[in-house]
């Protein structure tokens, strides 16, 4: 079920808080291009934090590395990227407006276009006499392929030599470096890879907010394992990825895993699944996407580049290219979903509403604010402030009644606001009130630190 606060209202509490501005503002915006502000920065900084940790740094199996977003053509010409990472496209002839196929088919007739040929999608088009959203008319080019990557030029030639791409996904640059990984690590199958950084997709159709971007962050994990051994392997990470989501506090009615079907398949692929969030936009979007891609990368830049990718395996002497499991999510999305998974707004008694988001508090942006009640009570509230600071980000925060400091911490999800009083002097304790269940703990100031260091460990 998905949450029941339309998407428009997250949004714009998500834009007046300042976790999104629009991208290029003052020059009245670039379509679908948003920044981070204050607190968003920090929430997609503690997402990625987290993921590093969990699927890097503790991980027993895991590397991490962060390569070029500009490579060499031939990756994308081996990775099929050049001629197969397209959309059908169609340009009304009216209006010159410009769309995804599928979707004009999909919002016209609620009818999928998934898996269909461009000869199909023309055909539909005809059949359901599906007009232009932008004019009306039913004038439509035939359906053609738009390459998705973006195109610039290295050096100063414009020409077709110099030509680079950005890259559309972080995958690519795992599999270019598997040789140097297996050279500077003493990693023995079954090992991953993994990497976060910035994709660019020139999408026909970007949207719902930064569900959908042609800018974007991914956090990809490329794990090589024995042939035979990818299917247990897939599942292993189908759960690992979902568990992650789950202890990220993500409802569980707010979520499903989407097993694809054959027809939906990459030809390469042995199965895939997508961790889909109830989005208030759509029925489902997908978050995570889990694929056995076997050994079609590591085998097409062998091919492509003649240099052996394989795996020389120590205890059977076999030499094979290992199969691969992708568990592949964008930054974005993962702050979209929890974004809309948090944001509530509670009737606490008839004249008294609140705005809360109920954020995990390992990826809160502000982890505790420091509320002394009176401006006499600065210095020592400031003292503790200091000292919190440097453990994890705190703010300090003296304007207004006490209750509205509780409601705009409340409103950008901070999960402990730390109250000094005027018996705080005499008694050495403070008081710590809990964002989701507004209870109040009389805590010493020494023990503060580690109260807080506790509650928002994940
Ligand atoms: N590497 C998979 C993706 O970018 O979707």
């Amino acid at each position: 079920m998905p949450t029941k606060y339309n998407f428009e209202e997250i949004v714009s509490h998500l834009k007046s808080s300042g976790y999104v501005y629009q991208g290029s503002e003052i020059y009245g915006g670039l379509s679908n291009s948003w920044d981070f502000g204050i607190l968003g920065a920090a929430l997609k900084k503690n997402i990625k934090d987290l993921w590093w940790k969990e699927f890097i740094e503790t991980s027993p199996y895991n590397v991490g590395i962060d390569s070029a977003i500009l490579m060499n053509t031939k990756t994308w010409e081996a990775s099929g990227h050049l001629k197969g990472f397209a959309d059908a496209m169609v340009d009304c002839k009216e209006c010159k407006g410009r769309f995804r196929a599928d979707k004009l088919i999909g919002d016209a007739t609620g009818l999928s276009a998934e898996g269909k040929t461009f000869e199909e999608m023309d055909k539909m088009i005809e059949e359901n006499n599906i007009v232009c959203p932008e004019c009306g008319k039913h004038n439509f080019t035939n359906a053609r392929a738009f390459n998705l990557m973006f195109k610039t030029f290295i050096g100063t030639l414009e020409d077709a030599k110099s030509a680079v791409y950005l890259r559309p996904e972080t995958a690519q640059g795992i599999f270019v470096n598997f040789n140097n990984v297996l050279r500077t690590s003493r990693k023995k199958l079954p090992f991953g890879i993994g990497q976060i950084g910035k994709s660019f997709r020139n999408e026909i159709t970007p949207g719902n907010f930064i569900f959908r971007v042609r800018e974007f962050e991914q956090m990809e994990l490329e794990f090589f394992c024995k042939p035979g051994t990818d299917l247990d392997w897939y599942k292993y990470w189908v759960d690992t990825c979902y568990n992650f989501v789950r202890r990220l506090g993500i409802k569980e009615e707010n979520l499903r895993i989407r097993e694809h079907d054959k027809e939906e398949l990459s030809f390469y692929s042995k199965g895939t699944s997508d961790i889909e969030y109830a989005f208030p936009f759509t029925d489902w979007g997908e978050v995570w996407g889990i694929a056995d891609r076997t050994d079609y990368d590591l085998g097409r830049h062998s091919e492509a580049s003649g240099k052996e990718l394989n795996y020389l395996d120590p205890e059977t002497n076999e030499k094979y290219i290992p199969y691969c499991v992708e568990p592949s999510v964008g930054v974005e999305r993962m702050f979209l979903m929890i974004c809309c998974d948090a944001y509530d707004k509670e009737q606490l008694s008839e004249k008294d509403e609140r705005i809360v988001m109920h954020l995990h508090p390992a990826v809160a942006p502000v982890k505790a604010c420091v509320c002394p009640l009176s401006k006499k009570l600065s210095e020592p509230a400031t003292a503790l402030f200091r000292d919190l600071a440097g453990e994890f980000h705190c703010e300090y925060d003296e304007a207004g009644s006490i209750g509205k400091r509780y409601r705009r911490n409340d409103a950008i999800g901070t999960p402990f606001c730390i109250t000094f009083d005027f018996d705080s002097e005499t008694d050495g304790c403070v008081t710590i009130r809990e964002r989701d269940s507004m209870e109040q703990t009389r805590v010493k100031i020494e023990d503060v630190k580690q109260y807080i260091k506790e509650r928002i460990a994940f």
